[in-house]
């Protein structure tokens, strides 16, 4: 019999057709935000799920779903994933790392830039009609180029920022993490480590890529955002809750730092009011992979873990493989 697989969310009809090719598919056509007892229900008699990030998978969902054998996320990111207890529950976690490293750097030069040079402030300010003249000093902000670049969360996407700032835009680049990287890798990406209080006090460009977890909740607040310069700006394409969005609304309005970028918020899609009335902020609705190419590659990959897994027992990309070995 071929396994059965749930689609928790929308995705490409192309990828909803290549898992039809092998197996019994429930696709959420309507891209309904289906409540926790109703994904229970759905996920009965069903061994795979793709998951967005949108679904939270921990051990009161693997106890009432016994037949689940893997959930596959189309994210790099896992935060909706308990893996510990997958792991005990002897179910497969597989995530979406590589294929959308360099978008998501993109991404975050994005956000750098419209911050700095105030790019959505000036958007706005014409829609608003109020240009009506050059000044002197009209929308001046910082600049990009030449600067110092703090990076906090040097994996894959940190060091695709890092070679952006370092060969594309003259940067000092130093960075941060919990693990230092071998001296090569930061040769090879022009970067330096600091202490995360170091980087704060001296970087004129703050950008945060680590994962969401307990250790990482409000890496940013009121007290590390009191150690930046004037003239800085963050940036968070990481995770909501990764800086403490009140704290930083604050900062913003009281001028403490010069701006910041946002693509990712605490308790998202609802965004901290303060946030939406500051000026010096670019907002936008977590899109940092959002590219046809990489969302299509995203969404493969999601789609050949539950292939490779149900149908040959193998993954491309497993978070508790041990769970493959036992
Ligand atoms: C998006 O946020 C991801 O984790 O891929
Ligand atoms: C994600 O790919 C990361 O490790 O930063």
């Amino acid at each position: 019999a071929r396994p059965h697989v749930l689609i928790a969310r929308a995705v490409f009809p192309e990828v909803v057709d290549k898992l039809r090719q092998h197996f019994e598919v429930e696709a959420n056509a309507a891209d309904d935000i289906w409540p926790r007892e109703e994904l229970i229900r759905r996920l009965q008699g069903k061994q795979g799920v793709f998951t967005t990030g949108s679904e939270r998978i921990d051990a009161e969902l693997l106890a009432a779903c016994p037949g689940l054998k893997i959930c596959a996320n189309m994210a790099v990111g896992y935060n909706n994933f308990d893996v510990p207890a997958m792991t005990a529950a002897g179910v497969l976690a597989t995530n979406a790392p590589g294929v959308l490293t360099e978008t998501t750097a993109d991404m975050g030069f994005a956000l750098l830039m419209a911050a700095a040079r105030r790019v959505a402030e000036g958007e706005h300010y014409l829609r608003a009609r109020k240009w009506d003249r050059w000044a002197y000093d009209m929308l001046i902000g910082q600049d990009v180029h030449g600067s110092t670049l703090g990076i906090i969360g040097m994996g894959r996407i940190g060091q695709a920022i890092a070679r952006r700032g370092a060969l594309g835009f003259g940067m000092k680049v130093i960075y941060h993490n919990r693990s230092r990287l071998p001296a090569a890798d930061e040769a090879a990406v022009g970067a330096r480590y600091v202490s995360k209080e170091e980087l704060l006090r001296t970087a004129d460009h703050v950008v945060l890529v680590v994962p969401y977890s307990a250790e990482s909740h409000h890496t940013i607040g009121a007290a590390e955002l009191a150690l930046m310069k004037p003239t800085a700006t963050l940036v968070n394409i990481a995770r909501g809750g990764i800086v403490d969005d009140a704290a930083l609304a604050q900062a913003l309005r009281e001028g403490r730092i010069a701006a910041a970028g946002l693509d990712v918020f605490e308790g998202e899609p609802k965004v901290h009011p303060d946030l939406l009335t500051v000026p010096n902020v670019v907002l936008t609705p977590h899109i940092g992979s959002a590219t046809v190419p990489t969302r299509k590659a995203m969404a493969n990959l999601a789609a050949d873990n539950l292939i490779g897994y149900l149908a040959q027992g193998r993954a491309v990309t497993p978070l508790n493989p041990e769970v493959i070995g036992a």
